[in-house]
């Protein structure tokens, strides 16, 4: 196990009497992405902000790469770096003028920063708009910009606050491609979302919070057999076989569900062994199938059961 590159300890923020964040502990470590999941005013951005200096936690720290917030802030903002919910880049500014601001901010020299700049822009493909007005990119483009100002000091800890809310699907994919680069480079990568398939793409570990609490945490898989158990869906090629076909499914002692008109039948199952089991059974009975697979609930389905609530619901029952 990797040292922890993030760590929170008991993080407490109160507003005027509301409590925003209420006793959130969780630990990355090094080079793997936590994805902190949560609907809106989880207290997601919350806790972002307290772990990246910008707000001082009511109780309890945090730690970045060993460097406690509290007590050493400059370090923790030297070993990070942070995009936040809206862009910060400087509109007026090229893509490459905003590059050589921040890294000028950092005290990088004026070669370095021009080899890097050229990189970045490069690596995070805006190198053709790079000398064009930020106020003319893409959503999409003016989110890579604002992730490749945020690594020009090559921080090894990075903090995503949803990073592709309001993209379109196209530069979404295109995003978690660029950030699975940087992971595979060796970034510790927290980033938050309210996208259950974007923890589910992107996240070794995810740490469901709601209302200020952490109410699951695991990996996808695990978080997804809490919600349930997979299901063995099984198309068989004739109807005719159907019967036959609920019989062997029966053998395993789950209850069997039979779709006559999409020729489906549908039972529990524990995982593959069952799986495999099952296929071995149809073939020695000489049943074709069109299609046998195992459905696992989705992170939608986990958030339900967790919850009572899906993640998108606007009103959040008391
Ligand atoms: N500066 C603030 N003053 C008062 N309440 C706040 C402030 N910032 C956030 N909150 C409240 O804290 C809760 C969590 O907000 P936030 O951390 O922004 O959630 P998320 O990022 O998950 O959407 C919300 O109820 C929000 O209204
Ligand atoms: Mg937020």
């Amino acid at each position: 196990m990797n040292a922890p590159a993030i760590e929170a300890i008991d993080l407490v923020k109160q507003f005027d009497g509301v409590t925003a964040v209420d006793g959130v502990s969780f630990s990355v470590p090094a080079g793997t992405v936590l994805g902190l999941l949560g609907p809106n005013g989880a207290g997601k951005t919350t806790t972002v902000r307290m772990m990246t200096t910008l707000s001082t936690p009511t109780s309890g720290t945090a730690r970045v790469a060993g460097y406690d917030v509290l007590e050493d802030p400059d370090m923790v903002r030297r070993n990070m770096g942070l995009t936040g919910q809206a862009a910060t880049v400087d509109e007026l500014l090229t893509g490459r003028e905003n590059i050589r601001m921040i890294g000028g901010l950092y005290g990088i020299g004026k070669k370095d920063l021009a080899r890097l700049g050229d990189q970045l822009l490069e690596q995070f493909s805006i190198a053709e708009a790079s000398d064009r007005p930020a106020k003319t990119y893409s959503g999409g483009m003016r989110r890579r910009l604002d992730l490749a100002v945020s690594l020009i000091a090559s921080p090894p800890v990075l903090f995503l606050d949803e990073p592709t809310t309001g993209l379109d699907p196209r530069s979404r994919s295109d995003l978690w491609e660029v950030l699975r680069g940087l992971v595979a480079g060796g970034t510790t990568l927290l980033l938050t979302t309210q996208y259950l398939e974007e923890a589910d793409q992107l996240a070794d570990d995810i740490v469901v919070i709601d209302r200020g609490r952490i109410i699951a945490k695991g990996t996808p898989l695990q978080l997804k057999q809490q919600a349930g158990n997979a299901s063995l869906v099984v198309t068989v090629s004739h109807a005719v076989d159907l019967p036959a076909a609920r019989d062997l499914l029966a053998r395993t002692g789950s209850e069997v569900h039979v779709d006559v008109g999409a020729r489906q039948l549908t039972a529990s199952a524990d995982g593959i062994a069952d799986l495999t089991t099952v296929a071995n059974w149809l073939q020695e009975s000489r049943i074709e199938v069109d299609d046998i697979g195992l459905s696992r609930p989705s992170l939608d389905d986990v958030f339900l059961s967790l919850t009572g609530h899906r993640a998108d619901d606007e009103e959040v029952p008391a």
